[in-house]
């Protein structure tokens, strides 16, 4: 599972998104040491701030499905965003200092380590 083919999954992931209030779709696909890939959209709640990201759905179905060990994480939005502070908290965590994938909707795509975005963790 290469960067692009992750991003593909990311954007299936994305359709699925549930983003009525603010209108931006995010979504997540992370490659697991068993070959798997788990995706991961936001869900958007009434109650804005229990609404949840992309990458920790992906992350915490993961868990809940006894997957413990990833390889990469593919996040695919409009404009090529990067994880919300606490997404990244939440990756590092559970995932390690695994490479992120980073795409847009016009194909832009890039790869950066965990460790780049978020230097010295809370471990
Ligand atoms: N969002 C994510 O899914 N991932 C992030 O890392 C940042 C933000 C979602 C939350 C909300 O549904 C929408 O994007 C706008 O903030």
């Amino acid at each position: 599972m290469n960067q692009t083919e992750l991003l593909q999954e990311a954007k299936k992931a994305r359709s699925f998104a549930k983003a009525k209030y603010s209108e931006y779709k995010v979504g997540a696909a992370l490659y697991c040491e068993n070959g798997k890939v788990i995706h991961g959209c936001n869900v958007e709640s009434k109650a804005y701030p229990t609404t949840m990201c992309a990458e920790r759905v992906a992350i915490f179905s993961a868990i809940s499905q006894g997957i413990k060990n990833f390889k990469s994480i593919a996040v695919i939005t409009k404009d090529g965003a990067t994880p919300c502070g606490s997404c990244r908290q939440v990756i590092y965590e559970y995932a390690g200092d695994i490479p992120v994938y980073i795409g847009d909707l016009n194909g832009n795509e890039y790869c950066i380590q965990m460790s780049e975005l978020l230097p010295n963790p809370f471990l």
